[in-house]
């Protein structure tokens, strides 16, 4: 998978390098981030890449003419299917669902917007799609575009080790997680629950499955309305 980045702070994105799922693709070569800063392509002498917004009020713009340059460049060494996806709070809203979508690519152009944002006519000329990773306000794309770059590779084949993977392919998917408890079996008078201490695999999983269940419908119950029940999981739960 390879992930073009269009920023003015490529430094932020070693941040991804710094240990964990992504850190190993990325020295593996299964992810690949290419660079791309706006300001090395400004014309203007001192580099400029924001002026003041028409019609006035608070902030900067990022303008067309280095944002769209840089976009063009990454489009022509990852050829014209490359899609470009600018990340703002005015996107679609990310979540597993979108990722999964997302990591069908093979190549994605991310954008990240600095300042007050980035003038319309490159979100309406040059993007080919608007994500946002939450109602809140970022200062910047790039921190959004990690977050998606983090999220789309450990759906990718490899990325996980085998163990990992089977447990995000199990049954709690389209749930929040159960909670995991490690050594020692008590400490400071907190018991780990007994079923996890048995090693009777069968009820260990259905234990998990009902505490994944119950922490969705009192936390997401949103969620938990839209969850149909695997077979797997009926099986576990009519045992
Ligand atoms: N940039 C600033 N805020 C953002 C958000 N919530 N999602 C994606 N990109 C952003």
């Amino acid at each position: 998978m390879q992930f073009g980045i269009v920023s003015l702070f490529p430094e932020m994105f070693t941040a991804l390098t710094h240990g964990g799922v992504t850190a190993r693709a990325i020295e593996c070569g299964l992810v690949q981030l290419h660079f791309w800063n706006p300001r090395d392509f400004s014309h203007d002498k001192h580099r400029r890449v924001d002026d003041r917004p028409y019609g006035g009020g608070p902030g900067m713009v990022m303008q067309v003419q280095p944002v769209r340059a840089a976009i063009q460049a990454a489009r022509a060494f990852y050829g014209a299917d490359a899609r470009v996806i600018y990340l703002s709070p005015q996107g679609r809203r990310l979540n597993q669902a979108g990722i999964t979508l997302l990591a069908r690519d093979s190549r994605l152009i991310l954008l990240a917007g600095r300042y007050e944002g980035i003038d319309e006519r490159v979100i309406q000329h040059d993007v080919d799609e608007e994500w946002s990773i939450g109602d809140y306000v970022l200062s910047g794309g790039e921190l959004a575009a990690m977050v998606l770059i983090d999220a789309v590779t450990r759906q990718l084949p490899g990325a996980l080790g085998d163990a990992q993977s089977a447990q995000e392919d199990s049954f709690c998917q389209g749930l929040l997680d159960y909670p995991h408890y490690s050594r020692p079996a008590c400490i400071d008078n907190q018991a780990v629950p007994d079923v996890l201490l048995n090693g009777h695999h069968a009820e260990i999983a259905r234990w998990r499955l009902k505490q994944a269940l119950g922490r969705t419908w009192l936390r997401r119950a949103d969620l938990l309305a839209k969850h149909v029940l695997t077979p797997t999981q009926q099986t576990l739960l009519a045992e």
